[in-house]
């Protein structure tokens, strides 16, 4: 949007630089949002369960309608949308999801581990962080053969415990983003030590042990280079992702329209 607006609607530089990142970040959805021609509500899942949203909801000055449909700030999404056109046009982490599936071919993988690596964080991306396996799976299951969508699944509470046999050691990372002294919830633990004595193990191991820390500025994978791949062992619908009918269409229905009132 246009700095000067932003500006006035902020009330001014210096109201601006005394703002924390994450109110200026909150400043600029909202005067986005302004200025559409429609009103956006964030889903509850966003906020705290509708205390502040009703009052959204409520109070608003109907002079607006809410948003239904495309959402102009949004990249315009195709009829029927591919997986990669969702890499271009609607997920972040993609270059952690590439780098990933990039260390995974480099390393010699089968071209469905690389695949793996290459979706294993498309709920973070796209959909929603918290059990973000299981998400991922679920997502992409109708599509990907039955262990892709496994490995994407247990990944999740792999991550969290070492594996000094193959090589993975607890993420560096986890310490900085949790503390020292956490703990995964119980049930990750009970994850992790299903997916430890399965047939699939390797596959959901594999995926950590790619699972990139940190990115290397010096290398830019590219979605467009796992076409191929994709090509090899993603079902792509022909109706397009969220218009297919399968019983996750409506997972990717909202990352088309993810501001629809309803
Ligand atoms: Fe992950
Ligand atoms: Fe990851």
């Amino acid at each position: 949007m246009d700095r000067r607006k932003f500006l006035a609607a902020v009330g001014g530089a210096s109201a601006l630089a005394a703002m924390s990142a994450s109110e200026k970040a909150d400043a600029l959805e909202l005067a986005m949002s302004e200025e559409l021609d429609k009103i956006v509500v964030k889903p509850g899942i966003c906020t705290t369960y509708g205390r502040e949203g009703e009052e959204i909801v409520k109070g608003v000055k109907r002079d607006k309608y809410f948003m239904m449909g495309e959402d102009p700030r949004l990249p315009k999404m195709s009829e029927k949308p591919t997986l990669i056109e969702f890499y271009k046009k609607r997920l972040g982490s993609v270059q952690h999801m590439c780098q990933s599936a990039r260390l995974a071919r480099k390393n010699g993988l089968p071209e469905k581990i690389v695949l793996a690596c290459l979706l294993h964080d498309i709920s973070v991306g796209g959909l929603i962080r918290m059990d973000h396996g299981y998400w991922g799976s679920q997502m992409v299951a109708p599509y990907v053969d039955e262990e892709i969508a496994w490995a994407i699944k247990y990944h999740q509470a792999l991550r969290f415990y070492p594996d000094e046999e193959v090589g993975y050691e607890y993420p560096e990372a986890y310490i900085r983003y949790f503390g020292p002294d956490f703990k995964p919830e119980p049930y990750v633990a009970e994850a992790a030590e299903y997916a430890r004595n399965h047939k699939w193990y390797m596959t959901a191991r594999q995926i950590t042990i790619n699972d990139i820390y940190s990115f290397d500025p010096n290398v830019t994978a590219e979605i467009d280079d796992f076409e191929d791949i994709i090509g090899r062992h993603f079902k792509q619908p022909e109706e397009g992702l969220g218009f297919d009918n399968s019983p996750v269409a409506h997972m990717w229905r909202t990352m088309i329209y993810p501001n629809n009132f309803l």
